[in-house]
């Protein structure tokens, strides 16, 4: 059976919407509907961004993201996935981002935090209101974040939500060249839910 027909099977997760004044935006999961908006966001700025992601991205990698991530489920932590799709219902849920909860291998109750918007919901303080309601969901859970230093964007959303940045945790990370390639510094932010 392929994994997207076991998804499909998988109990779905409610949709959490966020707070005032951000009533117009909802979290949910991912869909296959979504892989040309995500093809579309990850060959954008987000390639030069994020450093996870391939670069060119394909509608094959939405896919095995949708198949082998995104459902991910976390039993200590019920009615949590691994892929928080964030939705605007006035722009007829089209994917405004995505908040990742991804767990660390072998390590457990410990999560690493992703997030990303598209560029034209960026600068409304979206992120920090569904950080907030995305730790909410994994209580007594550790998360990880790391933030180039030029970010000052991602630095403010993690301080926002209560993370600290650890002393001396600052690293290099080499870039792939096709996604704009050098050595950049990043920042390593942690907070205990
Ligand atoms: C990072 C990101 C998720 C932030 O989400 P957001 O909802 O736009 O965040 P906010 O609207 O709360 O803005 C963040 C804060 O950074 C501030 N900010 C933005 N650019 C800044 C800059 N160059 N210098 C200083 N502060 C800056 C904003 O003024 C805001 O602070 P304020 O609320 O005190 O005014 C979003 O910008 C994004 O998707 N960026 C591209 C992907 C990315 O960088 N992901 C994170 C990788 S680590």
């Amino acid at each position: 059976m392929e994994n997207t027909e076991i998804i499909t099977k998988l109990e779905p997760i409610p949709h959490t919407a966020l707070p005032y004044p951000f009533e117009d935006y909802f979290l949910s999961s991912l869909t296959s509907a979504d892989f040309p908006r995500l093809v579309e966001l990850y060959n954008a700025d987000l390639a030069y961004i994020l450093l996870s992601p391939p670069y060119p991205y394909t509608l094959e990698d939405a896919k095995w993201f949708h198949d082998n991530r995104a459902h991910n489920r976390f039993p200590d932590y019920p009615g949590t996935q691994e892929a928080w799709v964030i939705r605007s219902e006035s722009h007829g849920g089209i994917l405004v981002g995505i908040c990742g909860s991804h767990p660390v291998p072998e390590k457990e109750h410990h999560f690493r935090l992703g997030y990303f918007l598209a560029p034209e919901f960026r600068g409304k303080g979206i992120m920090p209101a569904v950080v907030a309601e995305v730790l909410k969901k994994f209580p007594g859970a550790i998360f990880d974040a790391e933030a180039e230093v030029g970010n000052m964007s991602s630095q403010k959303v993690l301080e926002k939500c209560g993370f600290q940045k650890v002393e001396n945790g600052g690293f290099e990370e080499t870039w792939p060249a096709s996604k704009g390639g050098g050595v950049r510094q990043l920042l390593k932010f942690v907070r205990q839910c």
